[in-house]
């Protein structure tokens, strides 16, 4: 570790990079150089630090690990009963009708709603399966054997859960009236500019209106009212058939629509065949409002929050009352974008159409750090019908077209985007791009300033004067991920052990503090698992890193979310094992370790042994 001084020198020469790291009062009673010993100084560095566990060391094996003076229990997993009266889970006799009333797979983000000091819901996505973790005989992350078809499909969707505590421990309610699964059969309503459109028809549906499922719901965000926003991302693996040769060629050439292999379902289910059901894939893609306090509420799709590959929703009321709504598009050279809506949120009143009017923007960054807004709208700059745009309905079907008109920045894969309640800030992860600066690819650009970003970053946007819906606002780059092979960033006092790569998932907790999950860090450090780390977001040690949860082996770590109080943290393990090592052994049969199950993704929490506030 270097002086004080040598740090602060270290700070300034970097101009536009973590400015904020060092207040002029902080600099007026910075002693000189030589005054301080090395002692004094990481005593002053010690004190600075907003939380009080050991960093976690690196680990890479078949279980989980947690910083001492932690513990760590498994709530839910893949397969379990949520309703009463139901068989344990036995993988080898899974249906899809038993499914239906089990945990899903590939658990993501979770919300929570309170109902008392000691119940709440959680919400969580079931984003996705890996037929390789799930059946026998399967060795591919879809099952080539059609009758694991309707498995697949009634693991994918959301789960609602009744949770309780009792002196800490937490436990699933499966008598609660209000415990759910949300499948690919469950219906629901399209709302919004889109709703109804030509494009949004399909044999099905004449009205454009109705539809079947969420798809690949990935993260989401809270409201202010209760209800919840799911994420439709990776839409592309669903639908097979390119659509090539028909009106919507160049809208899913530029959704990659049949590009990739995808899930076998169609012989199950006919929609999933671009020739039986063209605009199917039109229907997907979108945020979904979701109200977890009504078992038998529709959910809603939100089309003038646009179409794209949904990380997350999150949102934050502005100070004259309309919602703001962060959100990224996760995949190469994407966007970021920002909805606004039209009217207030009415406190304890009537919310069901305020997502259906409002602004929907995408970012573009500039060196200065300074970024804008661009409205998407249809008829202004060149979002017309000479650029095959008819309506608004157009433009927010194909949102990423748009966004390549209004010359927007693109981005290294946006994961989770959340604004900061207490200070107003944005924080946005983008996870990595291995392709940025490739040959025939898209070069760095200020937002995205590595080549062959391995890594990721995470970016700190500033909206004047706390208005969230200002057209311009600055930006910094709070950290750059990885390590110092390829140019990482975390401050001014790095803490040793304690690099990670490819920042996934945000969350603050009950103080405001910033946490972040990983997925892919053995990109970066061979022998590093996934995990969970908070991070300095403010003072001296801005983008100073601290582990303080690792997952089991292939796992990725998701839905982080802590409890009101602060003395519980929900983390989703995503996806434990390998598909690749599945013909000798799983890698890991986590959490179980039983040798007649497969590994289970789970839904775990963590506290602290002593019971106190996570993190201190
Ligand atoms: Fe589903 Fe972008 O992670
Ligand atoms: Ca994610
Ligand atoms: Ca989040
Ligand atoms: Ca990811």
């Amino acid at each position: 570790m270097s002086t004080l001084g040598e740090l602060i020198d270290y700070r300034l020469s970097r101009r536009g990079f973590l400015s904020s790291v060092l207040g002029t009062a902080v600099v007026a009673c910075v002693p000189k150089k030589s005054e301080l010993l090395k002692e004094d100084l990481e005593a002053s560095l010690l004190a600075e630090s907003s939380f009080d566990f050991p960093n976690l060391p690196a680990a890479l094996d078949r279980t989980h690990h947690v910083s001492e003076g932690y513990e760590v229990e498994v709530l839910v997993r893949w397969g379990d009963p949520i309703f009463p009266d139901m068989e344990p889970f036995s993988w080898e006799d899974l249906t899809g009708e038993e499914q239906a009333k089990r945990f899903g797979h590939g658990n993501d983000y979770i919300a929570y709603i309170p109902l008392t000091a000691e119940s709440a819901l959680l919400v969580i996505n079931q984003e996705s399966t890996v037929a390789a973790l799930m059946f026998e005989g399967e060795t591919d992350y879809v099952a080539d054997d059609p009758k694991h078809a309707p498995v697949e499909m009634m693991a994918h969707g959301l789960s609602v859960v009744e949770v309780q505590s009792e002196s800490g421990r937490w436990s699933v309610n499966l008598g609660s009236e209000y415990n759910r699964r949300i499948t690919v059969d469950t219906d629901m309503r399209i709302s919004g500019p889109a709703a109804g459109h030509d494009r949004m028809k399909t044999p099905a549906d004449p009205t454009g209106t109705k539809v079947k499922g969420t798809l690949h719901n990935c993260s989401g965000g809270t409201t202010p009212w209760g209800t919840i926003l799911t994420c439709e991302e990776n839409i592309l693996y669903y639908f097979e058939g390119t659509g090539k040769g028909t009106v919507e060629t160049q809208n899913f050439e530029r959704y990659s629509i049949g590009k990739k292999k995808t899930y076998n379902w169609g012989s199950t289910d006919p929609r999933f065949l671009i020739s039986h059901s063209l605009n199917e894939a039109n229907r997907f893609g979108w945020v979904v409002e979701i109200d977890p306090k009504d078992a038998e509420s529709i959910p809603v799709k939100r089309t003038a929050l646009g179409r794209f590959f949904h990380e997350s929703a999150n949102p934050i009321v502005n100070s004259d009352g309309r919602i703001v709504i962060y959100m990224g598009d996760d995949a190469y050279f994407e966007y970021l974008y920002r909805f606004v809506s039209e009217n207030g949120v009415v406190e304890g009143g009537d919310n069901s159409v305020l997502l259906d009017a409002g602004e929907l923007s995408v970012a573009r960054f500039y060196e200065d750090g300074t970024m804008e807004w661009l409205p998407l709208l249809f008829g202004a700059d060149g979002l017309t019908s000479e650029q095959g745009f008819n309506s608004q309905a157009d433009v927010l079907i194909e949102a990423r077209r748009a966004g390549d008109i209004l010359k927007a920045t693109k981005m290294d894969r946006v994961e989770d985007v959340e604004p900061d309640i207490l200070t107003d800030k944005i924080y946005i992860n983008c996870t990595k791009n291995k392709k940025r600066g490739q040959e025939g690819k898209e070069g760095v650009n200020p937002a995205n300033p590595r080549r062959y970003n391995i890594a990721g970053h995470t970016i700190e946007l500033v909206p004047p004067n706390r208005d969230h819906s200002s057209m311009t606002m600055t930006w910094e780059i709070l950290l750059l991920a990885g390590d110092k092979a390829v140019g990482a960033n975390y401050g001014i006092a790095p803490l040793e052990g304690a690099e990670f790569g490819c920042p996934d998932n945000l969350a603050f907790d009950p103080k405001g503090r910033l946490w972040i999950t990983t997925d892919g860090s053995t990109d970066c450090f061979p022998d590093l698992a996934d995990g969970f780390y908070a991070i300095e977001k403010d003072g001296l040690l801005r983008g100073q890193s601290r582990r303080l949860f690792l997952a089991p082996i292939g796992a990725e770590v998701t839905g982080p979310c802590f409890s009101p109080d602060g003395k519980s943290l929900f983390l989703s393990i995503q996806h434990p094992g390998h598909v690749d090592e599945v013909e000798e052994d799983f890698i890991t049969r986590w959490p179980d370790f039983d040798e007649n199950t497969p590994p289970r993704p789970s839904i775990v929490v963590i506290r602290r042994t002593d019971g106190g506030v996570i993190g201190g």
